[in-house]
């Protein structure tokens, strides 16, 4: 098989990219990426080592030449995971999330219909669902109401909304995966964990947003990407949540990384919470387990192993 990865040198998109290439010898991955502020140079570079990886530095807005690489490649799975991806940003200006996540997404999908790929996988998140109260008894699953929370939601939803357009008016083969937050390596240092590893380093206070009790599920990037794998080759063309039933307060979490670094007088700085913050996320994914998929990693060993990581760059 043929797998189009956008969003190849993120911190997602590479760890699937390698995944494939580890377990799938026979096939071969198209990585495309435009290389914003987010992506992971030392994550590309390892990609470009691999044999069966072949690499394009392209915007997935550019309509016209991503109808050259489909044309040229003619690939047999598109798996879209190019995105902007953090909140904080998507308050400040949401123009970029709009234009990639939305336009970006209606590229690839007219691309897919045009060329005849047999199935578009869009990497959407579970804040779609908005958020539950902190003591809520239950979770969202794949038919709760779309209620985003935040402009990066809003736009992950939109492009929700269209890749189910496409497949009911071109009749496209396409799934959705709604996934809890994700740990593990070579994601940008703005984001939680690889920030607060940060902050500890430089013996600046670690900043939490509020009062530190809003929870959500950790999941491993590995356990993400074999997630993914099985909605594509074993799931149907409809939408899955993804998470791991391992919920932690944010402040708990800090607490937790900083016992696990090595710094546990660190300072916490707590600061002006959010806009709208999001208070809890939580999905069931018994459809998901329905496959066979379940969260194989040890939350401690990976989260040390992430953090000793951030630790030595
Ligand atoms: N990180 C999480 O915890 C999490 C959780 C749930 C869902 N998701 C979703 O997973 C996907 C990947 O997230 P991530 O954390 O790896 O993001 P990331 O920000 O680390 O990586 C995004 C990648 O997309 C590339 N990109 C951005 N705009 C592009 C464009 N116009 N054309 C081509 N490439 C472009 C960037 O250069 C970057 O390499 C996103 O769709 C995100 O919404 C992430």
């Amino acid at each position: 098989m043929k797998i189009v990865v956008t969003g190849c040198a993120g911190f997602i998109g590479s760890h699937f990219a390698h995944y494939l290439l580890d377990n799938y010898p026979t096939d071969s991955v198209v990585g495309i990426d435009c290389i914003t502020y987010a992506a992971s140079e030392e994550a590309l570079s390892a990609l470009c080592q691999r044999d069966n990886f072949i690499f394009y530095k392209e915007d997935i807005c550019n309509a016209e030449a991503i109808g050259s690489i489909f044309s040229a490649e003619r690939p047999d799975v598109v798996v879209n995971f190019a995105a902007e991806s953090h909140v904080d940003r998507s308050i400040s200006d949401s123009s970029p999330f709009l234009r990639t996540n939305v336009i970006g997404t209606q590229v690839l999908l007219d691309a897919s219909v045009r060329y005849n790929v047999s199935r578009f996988h869009q990497i959407s998140t579970d804040e779609v669902y908005g958020d539950l109260p902190l003591d809520a008894d239950i979770r969202f699953d794949e038919g709760s109401p779309l209620n985003p929370g935040s402009p990066y939601s809003a736009s992950k939803a939109a492009a929700d909304l269209l890749v189910l357009s496409y497949v009911r008016t071109y009749g496209l083969s396409a799934s959705i995966s709604r996934s809890a937050n994700n740990y593990g390596i070579y994601q940008h240092t703005e984001k939680l964990i690889p920030m607060t590893v940060a902050k500890l380093r430089l013996g600046e206070p670690v900043p939490v947003y509020g009062d530190g009790q809003n929870m959500r599920d950790w999941l491993f990037v590995g356990d993400h990407c074999s997630a993914i794998d099985r909605i594509i080759r074993k799931g149907k063309c409809e939408i899955y949540n993804i998470g791991a039933d391992n919920e932690w307060a944010n402040i708990d979490l800090v607490k937790k990384i900083m016992s696990l670094s090595g710094y546990p007088d660190g300072e916490i700085a707590f600061v002006e919470d959010r806009k709208g913050h999001d208070r809890r996320y939580s999905v069931n994914c018994d459809k998901l387990r329905a496959l066979g998929w379940y969260p194989r990693s040890v939350f401690d060993r990976e989260l040390k192993t992430t953090v000793e990581w951030y630790k030595s760059k």
